[in-house]
């Protein structure tokens, strides 16, 4: 079973993915951890984001990994555990500008197949999992919220974090991710025609997940009753 859930910074995307793969035992591929491990990468290489040639291969050369379970995930640069050091503005910034590059997303895709194609059952989050990544996807969910409301989600985060942050900040930096992801030439967010359009502004994370979980289990009835037929 392949789950695919895109959507826009800042959705819950990442903790209703895991919440998803725990709940029913899948594999869960955060895509966008493995864009900012490239990023990370490109960066500690001291090479420029504009520089697209560099950078195609740099990110060609890095072993980029995900260990551990849903709840504990590890994002793995050459061996070592990068997890938190992906987080930094630094990075979200970076790794939504070579995000643009095709090469990048060749190699970065092709990497998200041989994953997914390992496991039993996954569950990927991204921005082109239901369009590009996985278009066969047996479920494909479109997380989206006002962005106000996904700015203030982002801002709590970074205020726990003791992060320096100011909302305006937050709210101007989703915004401009949001346009650059949205209107790249190489795979663009954008809702796949099948896809489930969620929008949680008004809604609970467990709200959501009920309601994920309740499609879920309906299209598995579907299945299972195809077969019996
Ligand atoms: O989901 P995130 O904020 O951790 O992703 C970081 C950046 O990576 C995001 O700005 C766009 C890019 N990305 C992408 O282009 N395709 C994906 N499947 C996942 C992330």
């Amino acid at each position: 079973m392949i789950i695919a859930i895109d959507g826009p910074s800042g959705a819950g995307k990442s903790t209703l993915g895991r919440m998803i793969a725990r709940a029913l035992h899948l594999l869960y591929i955060d895509t966008g951890a493995m864009y900012r491990a490239a990023a990370l990468a490109v960066i500690r290489a001291g090479v420029s984001t504009t520089d697209e040639g560099a950078v195609a291969d740099v990110v060609a050369r890095a072993d980029i990994n995900l260990a551990g379970d849903p709840d504990s995930l590890q994002v793995m640069l050459n061996g070592r555990d990068v997890s938190e050091e992906i987080r930094t503005e630094e990075v979200s910034h970076s790794s939504s500008v070579i995000s643009t590059i095709p090469e990048v997303r060749r190699t970065l895709v092709n990497r998200q197949r041989e994953m997914g194609n390992r496991a039993s059952g996954v569950v990927l989050d991204g921005r082109d999992i239901g369009t590009v990544v996985f278009p066969q996807a047996d479920i494909k969910f479109f997380l989206t919220a006002a962005t106000e409301e996904r700015a203030a989600r982002r801002y709590e985060e970074e205020r726990v974090k003791e992060r320096d942050a100011t909302f305006e900040a937050t709210l101007a930096d989703i915004n401009t991710r949001d346009r650059r992801d949205s209107t790249r030439d190489d795979s663009p967010l954008r809702i796949a025609d099948d896809a489930i359009v969620i929008d949680s502004t008004k809604l609970s994370i467990d709200e959501v997940f009920e309601r994920m979980m309740a499609v879920i289990r309906e299209r598995n009835m579907d299945a299972r009753e195809g077969i019996n037929s």
